[in-house]
């Protein structure tokens, strides 16, 4: 990688997760079916992954397949969810063999068990991998995560004034990873579709206009140095401006963040 882009890049994010979109839109530009812009879609994986395992992002969350995503053609889910299971037999002992770490993010339910297999087989394969973690989001959705986890606290009686944020976050499917950082959408749609809601609060929203099946190495790069030039405050002030006293600020309910 050119030394000027390494230098223009920092601070690096620590978790980076990709709205995967406009493989529908990629398909119809190039007279494919929308399966194809999908199989395209998986071309460039072992590229993205690669140059932010090297820029040293340690997660990366890839949303694969929502749980709106059921309300596709049935031949459509068919094919995703076969795309994935060819996904995983091609890529899981490559990435392996690089130092990922797979993980998945959502629910099982409703998959097939041949492809639960896969995925559980691909886990265990890779559990003690550290280089970079790659969480596939499939059959995931933001509230129904955040509904699993309140599910889960009533279920084990959790007193209610135990309930914080950190412990909350404890039930969420996320729990082990940090919240992202940086929120990447291709396609150029501004929409959050249910990702990550509860861990997207302080996160950075990138949105290109590429399709995914386009975006490669120079995007990434790109997508990292427009992040190097944010400013973060999660809801204080800036460097260098100035600060009330800790303890104060907004009522509950009324914080206001940017
Ligand atoms: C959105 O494009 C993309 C998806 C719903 C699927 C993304 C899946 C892949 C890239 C393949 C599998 C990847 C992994 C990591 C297993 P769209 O169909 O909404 O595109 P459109 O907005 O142009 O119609």
């Amino acid at each position: 990688m050119a030394e000027e882009t390494r230098e223009r890049i920092a601070p690096i994010p620590r978790h980076v997760a990709i709205i995967m979109d406009g493989n529908g839109r990629w398909a119809k530009q190039h007279g494919l079916p929308r399966l194809g812009g999908h199989r395209v879609g998986t071309e460039n994986l072992r590229r993205v992954i690669e140059t932010m395992a090297e820029y040293g992002v340690e997660y990366l969350t890839l949303y694969a397949f929502s749980t709106e995503n059921w309300n596709r053609p049935v031949s459509e889910v068919r094919g995703l969810f076969r795309i994935l299971g060819q996904v995983i037999d091609r890529e899981s002992r490559a990435l392996h063999e690089k130092g990922a770490r797979i993980c998945h993010l959502g629910t099982m339910e409703g998959l097939d068990p041949k492809l639960q297999n896969k995925v559980r087989q691909a886990l265990e394969l890779t559990r003690n991998n550290r280089r970079i973690t790659v969480c596939i989001a499939f059959n995931y959705g933001g509230r129904a995560e955040i509904l699993e986890a309140v599910r889960r606290i009533v279920r084990e009686g959790v007193p209610a004034g135990t309930i914080n944020e950190e412990e909350f976050r404890r039930y969420l499917y996320s729990s082990e990873m940090p919240d992202p950082d940086l929120i990447i959408r291709t396609g150029g749609e501004m929409r959050i579709s249910n990702f990550l809601l509860w861990q997207s609060a302080y996160s950075e929203y990138y949105s290109v206009p590429t399709y995914w099946p386009d975006f490669g190495k120079d995007d990434v790069e790109k997508a990292l140095i427009a992040y190097s030039q944010r400013q973060r405050r999660f809801g204080g002030l800036g460097p260098g401006e100035k600060r009330g006293k800790a303890g104060g600020g907004a009522p509950p309910g009324k914080a206001a963040g940017s």
